[in-house]
């Protein structure tokens, strides 16, 4: 089986390509990645030199580079992870969050119903379904759940998510689609929330948390993540949606507490710091339908999985001091000084 894995040289299609290229040696992985700011071919050190792993640099919403590429290497499978992931960027810039993120999708589905793609698979969010209240921890999110997004990032997901729907219908394309809640693991940008902490703390550096710090996000390890896309892409309905999670739910100040207790960090560098606009108050996901219907069952808990990841990142300190030292040195200033949402 050849399988194409768009966004392979981020965080979670790099874990999702390490995890196919090892457990599949019989199928032929080719990671697709235009290497934003997000891309990094670090990430896929160990399976380069692999005879069933391929690397090709593009952008997605390239119609005509992506209409040679089917033509030239005719995927029976496509994985689309590629997208711009970060809600703070999309709320500075979401023009870049069209472009890649709905007009990226469509290309894709374009060319998967022309050469006749056997499955293409969304890499979604939990994020289309809106937010949950604080006072009502009984509701989760189900595929049921109305679309109902906040961010733009979120709403370009969304608008990604209808068209694979659309195209499943109106051309009979055979898609399927996982909404997913936050994932933490190795190589996570140090921009987003975990690696944010554990990059900040070991450097003795203020942590920022919005607002109050009472949000809530559901946790899930990114290895559960990779089975849970490799169980769907393998036995899942087609037309269906399948949701992803653990029932790990923590509110931020949780999590920054956690991470600075694990590595013996103060709880004085805790900074908090004007609110994220249209900021989602609680993430959780329901699903019984992954576990009931595929088997799929997460191996970590939150309580395993933290200390695992802060190890990972003691161990890879050149893998995310080379990012931070880099163009990535501006954006804390840009994001965080400049708009007076926190000091130097
Ligand atoms: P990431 O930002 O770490 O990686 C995105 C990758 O896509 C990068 O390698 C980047 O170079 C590549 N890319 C961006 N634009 C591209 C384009 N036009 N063409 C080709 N490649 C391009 O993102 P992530 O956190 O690994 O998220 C991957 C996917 O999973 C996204 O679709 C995201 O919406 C979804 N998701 C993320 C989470 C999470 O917690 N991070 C949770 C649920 C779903
Ligand atoms: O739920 C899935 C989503 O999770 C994915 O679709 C997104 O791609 C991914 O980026 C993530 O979105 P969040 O906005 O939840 O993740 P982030 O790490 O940016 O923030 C997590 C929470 O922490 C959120 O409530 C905002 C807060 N936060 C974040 C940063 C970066 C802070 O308090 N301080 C910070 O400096």
């Amino acid at each position: 089986m050849k399988i194409l894995v768009t966004g392979g040289a981020g965080f979670i299609g790099g874990n999702f390509v390490q995890y196919m290229v090892n457990k599949y040696p019989e199928d032929q992985i080719i990671n697709l990645d235009a290497l934003t700011y997000a891309g990094n071919l670090e990430t896929l050190k160990s399976v380069e030199d692999k005879p069933n792993y391929k690397f090709v640099k593009g952008d997605i919403a390239d119609r005509e580079f992506i209409m040679d590429l089917f033509e030239k290497e005719r995927p029976d499978v496509v994985v689309n992870f590629a997208a711009e992931s970060h809600v703070d960027r999309s709320i500075e810039d979401p023009d870049i969050f069209v472009k890649t993120n709905v007009l990226g999708t469509t290309t894709l589905l374009d060319a998967s119903v022309k050469y006749g793609v056997k499955r293409y698979h969304q890499v979604s969010t939990d994020e289309v379904y809106g937010d949950l209240p604080l006072d009502r921890p009984d509701l989760f999110f189900t595929e049921k759940t109305p679309l109902h997004t906040s961010s733009p990032y979120s709403s370009a997901k969304a608008a990604a998510d209808l068209f694979v729907q659309a195209y499943h219908r109106t051309y009979g394309l055979p898609t399927t689609i996982s909404r997913c809640s936050n994932n933490y693991g190795p190589y996570h940008f140090p921009e987003k929330l975990i690696p944010l902490i554990i990059s900040r703390a070991l450097n003795d550096e203020t942590i920022p948390v919005y607002g109050t710090g009472e949000n809530v996000r559901d946790w899930l390890h990114v290895h559960d993540h990779c089975t849970a896309i490799d169980l769907i892409i393998r036995n899942g309905k087609v037309g269906e949606v399948y949701n992803v999670g653990g029932h790990n739910e923590r509110t931020n100040l949780e999590v920054v507490k956690t991470v600075l207790k694990a590595l013996d960090k103060p709880e004085s560098l805790i900074t908090y710091v004007t609110d994220r606009k249209g900021h989602d108050m609680r993430y959780a996901i329901d699903p019984t339908k992954l576990e009931r219907e595929l088997g799929w069952e997460p191996e970590y808990t939150f309580d395993t999985g933290i200390p695992q990841t802060i190890q990972w990142y003691l161990d890879n300190k050149e893998w995310w001091e080379n990012i931070i030292s880099g163009e990535y040195q501006n954006y804390f200033k840009e994001m965080y000084v400049d708009k007076g949402r926190a000091e130097e």
